[in-house]
C-alpha cells in the first residue's frame, strides 16, 4: 500500500461498536471486492470494499471478516481470513499479507487462509441461528454486476436455508456517517493533496493547454504525494462545464474561457471531492465574476447551514430559495417566471440541476443515514452551481465540511477560492 500505516485501533473500535448493534449470537460476514475484468485476459486494479476497510484496514482481494461476537471460543470472536501466496502468485504478483502481517493491521488476532473459508464457516454455522450479510445498500447504487458479497450471501441461502438472515448494511452506513476524529485526519490528508494539486494547477493553466494536460498535472501532484484519482476527473473548458458528467477532458482552454475543475485525490481509501472554476486567461470578465460570486455567496451560506439536526431537504431547499434570488439577481429569469415553481420543481433547477452535497469519506458518494439528517461529525460537501450554456460557461465552486457541535468547519479553507485571489495566484 502507499498511504502510511494507520493505527489497528480505527479498525478495531470500528468492529467494537458494530457488535455492539448486533444480537450476541449473530455472525456477520463481509467480503472483499471482486477484481473485475476489461477484455481478454485483462483487470481493473482492485477497488477495496469500503466496509471491509473500515473494520479491517485490508485492501488485498478474497479477504472475509467474520464477526461472531458470542462465539464459543473466543478465538473466534474475530476471524479474518486472508488469501495464502504461493511460489506463481510471488512470481507474478509479488507481495500477499503473510498471516501476521494481517493481524498487525487489522488489530485480529485470528487469521486464517480464505481457502479454508468454506470448512470454518461450515463449524461455526452450528454456533448460530442468525447471520449478518453485507450488500450495497447505497440509496443511489444501481449495479447489474453481482458483488462477491451478493454472490457468497446467495451460497448462504441455499446452503443454509433455515438460518435466519438479516441486513447488516444498515447498521454499517449508520456507523461509517460519523467520522471518528483519525477518519477526519485521512479524510484531511486528501484535501491537503488536493490542495497542493490546485496551487500547482493554477500555475499552469493558460490559453492554448489541452484539458488532457491540466488532468495529468493534477494526477502527477497525486500520485507523487502517495494518492490517486477519487473519481474520474471533470476538466471541463467553456460550455463543457454544463455537460455535468463531462469526463472526455479532449478539448483545448482557450482565452476567454472559464475553466471547470471537479477533482479529489483519494489517500489511504478516504476521499476529497473539490471544484473549482477558474479563467484560462488568468482574469473574469465581469459577467463571469457576477456570476462566480452568486454560487461563491450560497455556498458560503450553505456552508454556515449545515448545522447538526437539519435535514438535508431543509438545507437543500434554503439554498435553492438563495440561488432563486441570485439567479434574479443575475437576470437569468424573471418575477413571472417564478411564480410557476413549486417545492418539487424550484425555478433555480433550470441552471442549477444536482444537488447541493452528500455526505464524504470512504466512498465519494458516502453512505448516509436513515433520517438524513447532519450528525455529528459527519462529513459532506457543498457543492453549488450555475450552467449557462448559451453564454458559454458552468461555474461550480465545491467545498468539504465537517459538522460538528460548534458549528460546520470548512476542511478546505486553504483552497483559493476568492475571484481575486485567483486571479492573482495566476497571474504571479
Ligand atoms: N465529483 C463528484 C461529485 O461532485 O459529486
Ligand atoms: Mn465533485
Ligand atoms: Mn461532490
Amino acid at each position: 500500500m502507499r498511504h502510511s500505516p494507520i493505527t489497528s485501533r480505527l479498525f478495531s473500535q470500528n468492529r467494537e461498536n458494530l457488535c455492539k448493534k448486533l444480537p450476541i449470537q449473530a455472525l456477520a460476514i463481509v467480503h472483499a471486492n471482486d477484481i473485475l475484468p476489461t477484455n481478454a485476459d485483462g483487470t481493473f486494479p482492485l477497488h477495496p470494499n469500503s466496509d471491509l476497510f473500515y473494520l479491517t484496514g485490508i485492501e488485498q482481494e478474497e479477504s472475509i471478516l467474520v464477526l461472531f461476537p458470542g462465539a464459543p471460543d473466543p478465538n473466534h470472536r474475530e476471524i479474518l481470513f486472508v488469501k495464502k501466496s504461493n511460489e506463481h502468485l510471488k512470481v507474478w504478483e509479488g507481495y500477499k499479507h503473510t498471516q501476521a502481517d494481517a493481524q498487525k493491521i487489522s488489530g485480529i488476532q485470528t487469521v486464517y487462509w480464505s481457502e479454508d473459508f468454506e470448512d470454518i464457516f461450515q463449524l461455526l454455522s452450528q454456533e448460530t441461528d442468525i447471520f449478518y450479510l453485507n450488500n450495497n445498500e447505497h440509496s443511489r447504487a444501481s449495479n447489474e454486476v453481482e458483488t462477491r458479497d451478493e454472490r457468497w450471501s446467495k451460497k448462504i441461502r441455499k446452503d443454509y436455508p433455515l438460518h435466519e438472515i438479516e441486513r447488516l448494511a444498515p447498521h454499517l452506513h449508520a456507523l461509517r456517517f460519523c467520522k471518528r476524529p483519525e477518519e477526519v485526519k485521512l479524510i484531511k490528508q486528501a484535501i491537503d493533496v488536493t490542495t497542493c494539486g490546485f496551487r500547482k494547477v493554477l500555475r499552469m493553466v493558460k490559453p492554448g493547454v489541452m484539458e488532457y494536460e491540466v488532468e495529468a498535472e493534477w494526477a502527477r501532484e497525486f500520485i507523487k504525494r502517495r494518492s490517486k484519482f477519487a473519481y474520474s476527473p471533470i476538466v471541463a473548458s467553456g460550455k463543457n462545464a454544463c455537460v455535468l458528467h463531462y469526463l472526455q477532458n479532449d478539448q483545448t482552454c482557450r482565452k476567454g474561457q472559464l475553466l471547470l475543475m471537479d477533482v479529489g485525490a483519494c489517500y489511504a481509501n478516504y476521499n476529497a471531492d473539490l471544484t473549482r472554476t477558474i479563467p484560462v486567461s488568468g482574469k473574469f470578465t465581469r459577467r463571469q465574476k457576477q456570476v462566480y460570486n452568486a454560487v461563491l455567496q450560497v455556498l458560503r451560506q450553505s456552508i454556515e447551514n449545515a448545522t447538526i439536526g437539519k435535514s438535508l431537504k431543509e438545507w437543500q431547499s434554503d439554498a435553492h430559495a438563495m440561488m432563486t434570488e441570485e439567479m434574479l439577481r443575475l437576470k437569468l429569469f424573471t418575477k413571472e417566471e417564478i411564480k410557476k415553481e413549486s417545492t418539487d420543481q424550484p425555478a433555480c433547477r433550470k441552471y442549477f440541476m444536482h444537488g447541493l452535497g452528500h455526505s464524504l469519506g470512504l466512498d465519494v458518494h458516502d453512505v448516509s443515514n436513515e433520517q438524513s439528517k447532519f450528525l455529528d461529525n459527519s462529513v459532506f460537501t457543498v457543492e453549488p452551481g450555475i450552467y449557462l450554456p448559451d453564454e458559454g460557461f458552468g461555474i461550480r465552486l465545491e467545498d468539504n465540511i465537517q459538522i460538528t457541535p460548534n458549528g460546520p468547519v470548512n476542511l478546505m479553507s486553504e483552497v483559493p477560492i476568492e475571484p481575486e485571489e485567483i486571479e492573482d495566484i495566476m497571474n504571479s
